[in-house]
């Protein structure tokens, strides 16, 4: 028991690493294969500007197909805090928006189950809005997932790089002129070498002659 070992320890010790991974990998994926068929995927954070609309991505894939069962939970944590609210809900094709105070008629559906998409748009978002969203679908009988997590921020409008497109144009419209005005010296400078050239000689000929 113990000879076959030892050969393969030593084999193994200078490139543990190599086998090592794979063997995780393995691991991991009977785990997640034993625990859950249903997947949810949503961006790991995003960032909206203050005053302007989030779309809170959420998709997910399962075995089953998706119907009137199908539902979706999306909670709220605010920045700092370890409470958990539950403020839209869908299910049997029907959007229950609730009434929680801070998401109030600012939620709308942007999901479509066909495509095991249940997004949601939240309108106007500020920095109350600040933490994580949490992505929770059922697709009975497909009903064991980790749920997704959004780490979403809001941030002052001005601080996403955007750039407003007088910039962009103004840009463009400066680097065009420039290499017009370029190209014209150039030639300009080209042009007169030559006439020069020509002048000179013209006027050798002249007194030559
Ligand atoms: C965004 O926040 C700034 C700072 O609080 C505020 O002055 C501005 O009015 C807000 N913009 C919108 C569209 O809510
Ligand atoms: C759900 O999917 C599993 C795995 O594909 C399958 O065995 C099961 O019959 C499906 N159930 C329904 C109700 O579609
Ligand atoms: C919201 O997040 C922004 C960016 O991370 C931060 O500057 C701001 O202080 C936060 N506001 C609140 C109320 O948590």
């Amino acid at each position: 028991m113990a000879a076959p070992a030892g050969p393969g320890a030593v084999v193994a010790a200078p490139d543990r690493r190599r086998w090592l991974w794979p063997l995780l990998a393995a691991a991991l994926g009977l785990l997640t294969a034993g625990t859950s068929a249903l997947e949810v995927h949503t961006p790991k954070e995003i960032f909206v500007a203050n005053g302007t609309q989030g779309k809170l991505t959420c998709r997910f894939t399962s075995a089953n197909t998706t119907g009137a069962s199908t539902s979706v939970s999306w909670s709220f944590q605010p920045e700092g805090t370890d409470t958990m609210v539950s403020f839209f809900h869908y299910s049997q094709g029907q959007v229950y928006p609730g009434n929680y105070p801070p998401f109030k008629d600012r939620i709308s559906w942007a999901g479509d189950l066909d495509k095991k998409d249940v997004s949601i748009n939240i309108e106007n978002m500020q920095f109350i809005h600040n933490g994580t969203y949490i992505c929770d679908v059922k697709n009975p009988p497909d009903i064991v997932a980790q749920p997704g997590h959004i780490r979403l921020y809001v941030v002052q409008r001005e601080v996403l790089p955007v750039f407003p497109v007088w910039v962009v144009v103004g840009t463009v419209t400066a680097v065009v002129v420039g290499l017009i005005l370029l190209a014209g010296i150039v030639l300009a400078v080209f042009h007169r070498r030559k006439n020069s050239k020509r002048d000179y000689a013209g006027a050798r000929s002249s007194t030559r002659s």
